[in-house]
């Protein structure tokens, strides 16, 4: 089972994943965390590129390859290799980053995006991808506590409100692999919400 996890800046999802795996594996499950855009040697020499703060001239057509760039790698080096023998893939985010923030956020034509994202995954699509839902301006806050600025993050909230928009819009096209949880309320609650869709989905 491929399980993605999604959301805008300081949604905590990065937080939250460890505890899950130990959650899930304590019940026996063989589960393997990654992320992206990261999770693979090259992937995150590209992830270094992308984020790096004195890459401001960055084109999004060149921010979008990048991602997919990446992507095309960990599918083939880690997901599908993992998937085909029978473990549960949990990633912290996947290609549906790509269709908010480089889709929606840069405003791209969406038809085109898909198609790369097509292209760069060969069609492996999450079973279930959860959303954790956060307002803009308390994740951004959030992010600027913990000091984790990268170029996206600096875009403006504009850009950040259209994400979170785009987000919400995916869910309403494709209800069936998606589930949202929100993620203003303690870290607690929001981690027990997300054992429980896990082992909702898993005993299916
Ligand atoms: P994160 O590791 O803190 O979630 O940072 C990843 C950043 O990259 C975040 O700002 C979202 C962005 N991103 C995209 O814009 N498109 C993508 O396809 C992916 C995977 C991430």
């Amino acid at each position: 089972m491929f399980i993605t996890l999604e959301g805008p800046e300081g949604s905590g999802k990065t937080s939250h994943i460890p505890p899950l795996v130990e959650f899930l594996r304590e019940r026996g499950y063989h589960v393997f965390p990654t992320r992206e855009p990261g999770g693979t040697s090259i992937g995150e020499q590209i992830r270094a590129v992308i984020h790096d703060l004195k890459n401001a001239e960055m084109h999004p057509r060149t921010e979008t390859l990048l991602y997919q760039a990446a992507r095309a790698q960990i599918v083939e080096e880690v997901i599908r290799p993992r998937l085909e023998r029978g473990e549960i893939v949990l990633s912290d985010r996947y290609f549906d980053s790509t269709i908010a923030y480089q889709g929606y956020g840069h405003g791209q034509e969406l038809e085109q995006v898909r198609q790369l994202v097509h292209y760069a995954t060969g069609g492996l699509t999450p079973d279930l991808t959860i959303l954790l839902d956060l307002d803009v301006e308390t994740g951004l806050q959030r992010k600027v506590r913990q000091q984790e600025w990268n170029r996206l993050d600096a875009y403006t909230v504009e850009f950040h409100r259209r994400v979170r928009a785009g987000y919400l819009e995916l869910v309403r096209q494709e209800p069936g692999r998606w589930r949202v949880v929100d993620a203003s309320r303690a870290w607690n609650s929001v981690q027990e919400d997300l054992r429980s869709l896990l082992l909702e989905a898993l005993r299916r």
